[in-house]
């Protein structure tokens, strides 16, 4: 394989690496310190389908399977990212599965709505915008850069405010989508997590940790005041000296650790464009900690 650094802040990209083979346990080895290094990898020119996908995922641990159980054909593991049907129909922009995706044009790392949220994302790129079209690009935000770079007042105030993340909200932001079930409800109750989060695995580093998909909100203030910080943090982290974009070709995969990156696509034109995606995602194995987390007192 080879690899290229992609920014100053984080990213690599490799060539000459087939996704679809079995990996060696070497490999898998060089990709996780990667990621674990650089939090988010491109690997060029792959063929892949969800099986395939499916296979490379489970390198890097077990696979996250979708809420929505009945609102989705094919593999649970394997969500479909795309304004393109199952069938290859370019599905209108009213379409509930075309909303779904208008969601993620909101900052966010995946499943934040979890207990224990996804880890790692994997997206494989099938049909992607051309290069003159206007957005489709997937941007990323380093929380571990823009922590470090928050003013001392504001590190202060962030530090014991939790904000909620709830699946069900998402029909809040998108209200054109279908009512969840009693059961994908009840499956998914509403969590909590730190809005500074600290990583046992990086040294004790803090890094920021919110999302604009499932609300806008953050606890331990008043509705107003933490409206207000929400949007403040969003206009912060969007600064391009924490971001990177990137551009996507056909039969790119790519890879990014949910735990330091928020990430966004850019709108499109949804009626013009096709843009067609298949993402695995690796289960996260713990919950996300804060200063004030049990495990991290007693451990500091
Ligand atoms: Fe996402």
């Amino acid at each position: 394989m080879e690899i290229t650094v992609l920014s100053d802040n984080f990213g690599v990209e490799i060539t000459k690496f087939d996704c679809s083979e079995n990996i060696e346990l070497n490999d898998v080895k060089t990709l996780k310190d990667l990621i674990q290094s650089k939090h988010f990898i491109c690997f060029k020119n792959q063929n892949l389908d969800g099986n395939s996908l499916a296979n490379f995922t489970k390198n890097f641990g077990n696979l996250e399977a979708y809420p929505e159980k009945d609102k989705t054909k094919g593999k649970i593991e394997i969500f479909n990212v795309s304004n393109v049907s199952e069938n290859g129909e370019h599905l209108s922009p009213d379409d509930q599965r075309v909303i779904l995706q208008k969601n993620n044009s909101r900052w966010h790392t995946d499943s934040s709505y979890r207990y224990f949220p996804a880890s790692f994302s994997i997206l494989y790129g099938q049909e992607t915008l051309p290069n003159k079209a206007i957005g489709g690009q997937t941007e990323f935000s380093n929380m571990l850069i823009a922590y470090e770079h928050l003013p001392e007042d504001k590190k202060e105030l962030l530090e014991p405010l939790h904000q909620v993340h709830s699946y069900n909200d998402i029909r809040r932001l998108e209200p054109g989508l279908p009512e969840l079930t009693y059961e994908e409800k009840s499956n998914f109750p509403p969590v909590t997590h730190p809005v500074i989060r600290v990583h046992p695995d990086r040294n004790y580093k803090k890094s920021l940790y919110f999302t604009s998909n499932t609300s806008l909100e953050i606890g331990g203030m008043s509705l107003e005041e933490g409206k207000k910080l929400h949007s403040w943090l969003v206009d912060y982290i969007s600064q391009e000296k924490f971001c990177y974009k990137h551009y996507w070709e056909k039969n790119d995969l790519i890879m990014w650790d949910n735990r330091v990156l928020l990430h966004r696509v850019i709108p499109y034109d949804y009626a013009k464009y096709r843009r067609a995606m298949i993402r695995g995602t690796v289960e996260g194995a713990e919950p996300v900690l804060g200063p004030f987390s049990n495990q991290i007192r007693m451990r500091l």
